[in-house]
């Protein structure tokens, strides 16, 4: 056996045990799903027997209620970005509108940008041609960049959002005036539980990734350091649509 073969045959053992891992923890995620949602509905019960109460022991008990219910929440979203992520090979597309997607996830974030003083610029190419795509998915790709741009921009900033025809398909551009990464950021941002941020899951942007190259797609990013970020995204158009496209 060369030393080429050999490498060859190491990194295949490597890989077929990161693929075993990968699948024992999204059953173990997928396992304690149920007993947490179980765990989530009784505490919501308990709580709305609390709150009717006027006595200062259970108004007492009814806060570390409040904190545990908190918790499951973040256990509950960290487990469904973990399955997201883990699921991402085969996802349907059919054609569709990138405008339509962003302009969703920008109108779900309209309220939280405004108590922000966050400016959202939008240059939306009304003759954008359709691409093929994941609805749910895409937008939850969408919303992990917008909700980073806001978290980005404490002080209030402004964000840019703008979609183009490029020269091998479509191009949407994302840009804020937050406050930017360093070179360490910069090079594991995208690597699963990396992150900055107290409580981050660091799912956020390895999971967009995914979705976006589930998609033909690619997401790259500049950054300056107290400046703010630009992701790009770019989409290939398929020649011909599908017959059941609008
Ligand atoms: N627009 C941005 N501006 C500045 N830093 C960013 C931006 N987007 C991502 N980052 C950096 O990349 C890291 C990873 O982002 P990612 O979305 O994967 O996780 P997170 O935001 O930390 O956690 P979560 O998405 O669960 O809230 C962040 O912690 C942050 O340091
Ligand atoms: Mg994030």
């Amino acid at each position: 056996m060369t030393a080429d073969d050999k490498a060859a045959a190491e990194v295949a053992a490597i890989r077929s045990r990161y693929e075993e891992l990968a699948e024992l923890a999204g059953s173990l995620a997928h396992e304690i799903k149920n007993p947490l949602s179980v765990i989530h509905m009784n505490i919501d019960l308990l709580s709305e027997d609390l709150i009717e109460s006027d006595s200062p022991i259970r108004r007492r008990a009814l806060d570390k209620v409040e904190i545990v219910r908190q918790q499951c929440e973040r256990m509950e979203g960290l487990l469904r970005d973990f399955l997201r992520y883990t699921r991402l090979d085969q996802i349907e597309l059919i054609p569709g509108s990138l405008n339509d997607q962003i302009d969703r996830v920008l109108k779900a974030y309209r309220a939280q940008a405004d108590a922000d003083s966050i400016e959202i610029q939008r240059y939306l190419d009304p003759d954008l041609p359709a691409i093929l795509l994941h609805s749910d998915a895409l937008q939850a790709a969408l919303m992990n960049l917008v909700k980073n741009a806001i978290e980005a921009m404490e002080g209030g900033g402004q964000l840019w959002v703008r979609t183009s025809l490029t020269r091998d398909g479509v191009a949407l551009e994302l840009i804020d005036t937050g406050c930017g990464v360093d070179d360490t950021t910069l090079m594991h941002m995208f690597e699963p539980f990396y992150s900055t941020k107290d409580g981050g899951s660091g799912l956020g942007l390895p999971t967009a990734r995914k979705i976006i190259e589930a998609h033909g797609g690619r997401i790259s990013v500049q950054s300056e350091l107290g400046r703010g970020t630009k992701f790009v995204l770019e989409f290939p158009v398929p020649k011909r649509l599908p017959a059941s496209a609008a």
